[in-house]
């Protein structure tokens, strides 16, 4: 883990490329170590290395179920100095830093951890003679920049990489920091950029305003308002909402019993129904976000910018189809622009895609990670699973940034719990999630092979945000259910 951690895969970052091939060759040499039969496929230019490595079943690999574990070794950037402003890291995200129970770094849940676990379980039963499956790893080094190039190179080896009768993520959180929980559903994503250029150069309000004049900033304006409408949360595309499954009465109750079992653990859920209705929001509802909205260098309050532009991304839910909303969006805007009669010329730029995805839960693999997580987990007493957040103690107050700000959380439950043994749920949690992985529903396509989402970390692991964390307990227990998954199936 601290040599993994130790790489700056940031995808998006130029500096960083021969980071992110150094660890593509460790993971590599790694696997290989264990046993494996190793190469990195490579994409187009500037697309990092996907390391493609198989493992095969101890005994008659020809007649045995083969499993493909997705990961990414990439990682969303992080302030590389610490102390800088803004920066709520303690330490160096790229060092390894065991604190109470937990690893914090970049990275360490998202998604570099979970790998290792699952690497280190293969490895384990190969060593023993136990592996009962062949495991295939796919590793891609592009996730967090919406998996540029990855369905190209995927399809490209489709043959190399082999048939696949399952495939298998550890890349989402509990929903909390003590109920163990499965996954299988994940919404989808499109995102976009959406510029509007004038032929002319900065203007002066004053000097050069008029009343009829399009100036790019307020063209970009009324086209995000036309997109969100009057109320500022509808999404305005004719037809949006039309293949978003409606809602049956089974999943409401599904929704329901979550509640009610989180809420002997979790005081501060005040209204179930509320609660309830937030978790659908998240989960099968769509939603659009305006990122940013930026205008070329930095403005006095006269300033008629010559361009502006719009990032923007809307998450996505069954049966809608990334494909159909990016092409709807994009007439949609550019239908709109026109009937402005704006002489100024307008791009809507499709950066990312991602399908949602809704797991099959009656399958061999949901069946074995379901009682896996049953056994592994049973003994230990949730309240066990409670970790502070890390607040400074006099010792090391020194180390510590003055406007640290402890531990940002980017869960709506509370760290704290106050399951007791006898109150705790004895199952996992089926549960689903709000944000995307664009590989995930291009897999089970691809290769005609249904998903599972086998989460490792907390609620409170903070990916994508500072000081983010597993808990040690989380990665070895992870590694646990694995062996067990991939001894029996
Ligand atoms: N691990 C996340 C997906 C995720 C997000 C799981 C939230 C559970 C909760 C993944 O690495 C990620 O960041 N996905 C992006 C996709 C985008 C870059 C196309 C996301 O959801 O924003
Ligand atoms: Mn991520």
């Amino acid at each position: 883990m601290r040599r993994f951690v130790g790489y700056r895969t940031i995808a998006s970052n130029p500096m960083c490329i021969s980071d992110c091939h150094n660890a593509a060759n460790f993971l590599l040499k790694l696997c290989n170590v264990f046993g494996a039969t190793s190469t990195l496929l490579s994409p187009q230019e500037g697309i990092n290395p996907i390391l493609l490595a198989k493992f095969v079943a101890s005994d008659q690999p020809q007649s045995k179920k083969t499993i493909l574990f997705y990961g990414h070794y990439d990682v969303v950037d992080a302030d590389l100095q610490p102390a800088a402003v803004n920066s709520n890291w303690l330490a160096d995200p790229f060092i390894l830093n065991p604190l109470n129970g937990f690893l914090y770094g970049r990275g360490v849940t998202d998604n570099k951890g979970p790998i290792l676990a699952a690497l280190y379980a293969v490895a384990d039963l190969a060593q023993h003679g136990a592996l009962s499956c062949n495991v295939t790893f796919l590793i891609e080094g592009d996730e967090e920049s919406g998996s540029r190039g990855f369905r190209k190179t995927v399809q490209d080896h489709h043959s190399e990489i082999g048939s696949v009768d399952y495939v298998l993520l550890s890349n989402s959180y509990w929903l909390d920091d003590h109920i163990p929980c499965l996954t299988f559903g994940m919404r989808g994503v499109v995102h976009a950029t959406l510029t509007v250029t004038s032929n002319r150069p900065d203007l002066h309000s004053g000097v050069d305003g008029k009343s009829f004049q399009h100036e790019p900033l307020k063209d970009m304006t009324s086209l995000l308002g036309s997109l969100i409408g009057a109320s500022g949360t509808d999404i305005m595309i004719p037809g949006f909402y039309d293949a978003v499954d409606p809602l049956q009465p089974s999943e409401f109750r599904a929704y329901s019993s979550i509640t009610t079992t989180l809420m002997p653990g979790h005081p501060e859920i005040k209204d179930d129904k509320a609660f309830t209705e937030s978790l659908m929001q998240r989960w099968r509802e769509p939603n659009l976000t305006v990122h940013r909205i930026e205008v070329p260098e930095s403005k006095t309050a006269v300033t008629i910018s010559r361009s502006a532009k719009a990032t923007l991304s809307i998450r996505i839910v069954p049966s809608q189809r990334a494909d159909q909303v990016a092409a709807s969006l994009t007439a949609f805007l550019e239908q709109r622009f026109q009937t402005m009669n704006s002489g100024n010329t307008f791009k809507v730029a499709i950066t990312s895609k991602a399908d949602p995805w809704l797991g099959q839960i009656q399958s061999k693999l949901y069946e074995a990670l379901l009682s896996a997580v049953k056994d592994v987990w049973s003994s230990d007493t949730p309240s066990q699973r409670t970790f502070p957040a890390y607040t400074p103690t006099s010792g090391d107050a020194a180390d510590v940034p003055a406007h640290y700000v402890p531990h940002r959380r980017a869960s709506s439950l509370a760290t704290h719990g106050t399951f007791t043994m006898e109150n705790a749920p004895k199952e996992p949690l089926f549960i689903r999630e709000g944000g995307s992985i664009p590989a995930l529903s291009f897999l089970e396509a691809e290769f005609d092979a249904p998903a599972a989402m086998f989460p490792m970390g907390q609620a409170s692991d903070n990916a994508h945000l500072d000081n983010e964390r597993i808990r040690i307990d989380n990665l070895y227990k992870g590694r646990e259910v694995l062996k067990r998954v991939f001894a029996q199936v």
